[in-house]
């Protein structure tokens, strides 16, 4: 009897232990478990990017790989995209622009400004048998002003087959801002394949821009994170939030951006920022840099606009901050606008070592996608929402760092919080 009590005993002993080793070699290394598995315990060894990722975004085959379905020979009339807003948005919707030409097999007029930013010589090259563009308008329209199809307001099913087409047809030459939704899933393949091209493959900087961009990427110390901080007074003010203990200054600014929106208050604020609207603040932003082990010695580049608040928040504790302003000579600087200095912390980013944001805007979205196409993965967005969630369960000091990086942790691994358009797709690891 006492032969057959052992075995089972014994089994459960191997068992248990080979389980807890196998845990022990699945668990990625977190900064707060004593031991590594290599036994040398390091902070710098195990920061988030060390963290074993199970999925990957990549740019997926059936654009990559797409065989071409020809261009109608004759065209249905000439698009021109209006484009409004920032870089990225613009950006954004120029791209939605480029598939609704497609779409309707019509004619790509570039759009005002195009030329200031990006290459035209390359992007025509490279949208070659994906979509018509041309550069300058045929003499029988050239005189004349595009008719203006408003779509950017309209919402739900909108269908520019049913919508548009037949005023191209009226008009030949109509002008569009892309509808914020659409029935992106009644594209033909080929529609999608010209998007993801001229959105991810065909856009490049103007020579110029790119020269410049580049000067400031080699000015910059290796290896670097850039960091995309959103705590401007005009967003905080668009965001509703609450921020006790602000500086007098940084109050007098955020009034100063308030048009008609103000802060929410009391409980309201609270399910706000549960909801993880509110951009996290300079020093929140270290904290949560922190507890992915992330270096106070990192160099990092701040992809920001002018007027950042409270930055002592991150300086602090981040001492080798780097700004474009900081890096390239007055002149040059100030003689650039809104968009291409915006290009110059586009062009970074997409090429730095690592990208960390902490907002999920275009620009963001932008250089989440262009960085999983050209392979690097050092992406992660901070959640807002994690972290307010944890600090009104009243967690601090390590606790909420050890949770903080938990949740940023599964992200990164399970490739959450940077869901890339339909251009990506995701690979199991
Ligand atoms: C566009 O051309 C394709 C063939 O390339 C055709 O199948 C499709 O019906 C056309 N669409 C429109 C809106 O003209
Ligand atoms: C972060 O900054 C806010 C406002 O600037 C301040 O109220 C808060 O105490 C700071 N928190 C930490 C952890 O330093």
């Amino acid at each position: 009897m006492v032969v057959f009590s052992v075995k089972p005993v014994f089994s459960v002993l191997v068992v248990s232990l080979s389980l807890l080793f196998l845990l022990a070699l699945l668990s990625p290394p977190s900064p707060f478990s004593q031991n590594s598995i290599s036994g040398k315990p390091s902070l710098g060894e195990v920061d988030i990017w060390s963290v074993r990722r199970l999925v990957e975004w990549r740019p997926c085959n059936w654009w990559l790989q797409a065989h071409q379905t020809a261009l109608p020979l004759e065209t249905n009339g000439y698009i021109r995209v209006d484009c409004y807003g920032g870089l990225n948005q613009m950006r954004r919707d120029f791209c939605d622009g480029v598939g609704i030409a497609r779409l309707l097999n019509a004619t790509l007029v570039l759009p005002n400004g195009f030329a200031d930013v990006y290459d035209v010589d390359y992007f025509v090259q490279h949208m070659n048998g994906f979509v018509k563009v041309i550069k300058e308008l045929p003499p029988e329209i050239a005189t004349k002003e595009p008719v203006l199809v408003d779509c950017s307001k309209r919402k739900g099913q909108f269908d520019y087959v049913e919508s548009v087409l037949p005023s191209l047809l009226k008009h030949k030459y109509i002008s569009i801002t892309p509808a914020m939704s659409q029935r992106r899933d009644r594209y033909p393949l080929y529609a999608k394949a010209a998007l993801c091209q001229a959105c991810y493959k065909a856009l490049r900087l103007t020579r110029s821009l790119e020269m410049k961009a580049s000067q400031l990427l080699d000015a910059i110390p290796k290896p670097f994170l850039s960091l995309h901080l959103r705590f401007e007074p005009d967003m905080v003010a668009y965001s509703q939030c609450e921020y006790p203990g602000l500086s007098p200054a940084s109050v007098k600014a955020i009034e100063a951006a308030q048009i008609d929106r103000k802060p929410w208050t009391g409980e309201l604020a609270r399910v706000w920022r549960q909801r993880g609207k509110c951009p996290l603040t300079p020093n929140e932003t270290a904290l949560i840099l922190e507890s992915l082990s992330i270096s106070p010695t990192t160099n990092i580049y701040l992809a920001a606009g002018d007027g950042l608040m409270e930055i002592e928040g991150l300086t602090d504790t981040y001492t080798n901050i780097f700004t474009k302003s900081s890096l390239l000579s007055g002149e040059d600087f100030t003689n650039m606008h809104g968009n291409t200095k915006a290009a110059l912390d586009y062009y970074v980013s997409i090429n730095s070592d690592s990208y960390v944001a902490t907002y999920f805007g275009n620009m963001d979205k932008m250089v989440a996608a262009m960085r999983a196409f050209n392979g690097l993965y050092k992406t992660l967005f901070l959640s807002r929402r994690g972290f307010a969630e944890l600090t009104s369960q009243g967690l601090g000091g390590k606790e909420l760092m050890q949770a903080l990086w938990k949740v940023h942790r599964d992200d990164f691994a399970a490739g959450r919080g940077s869901a890339l358009p339909e251009c990506f797709c995701e690979f199991n690891l």
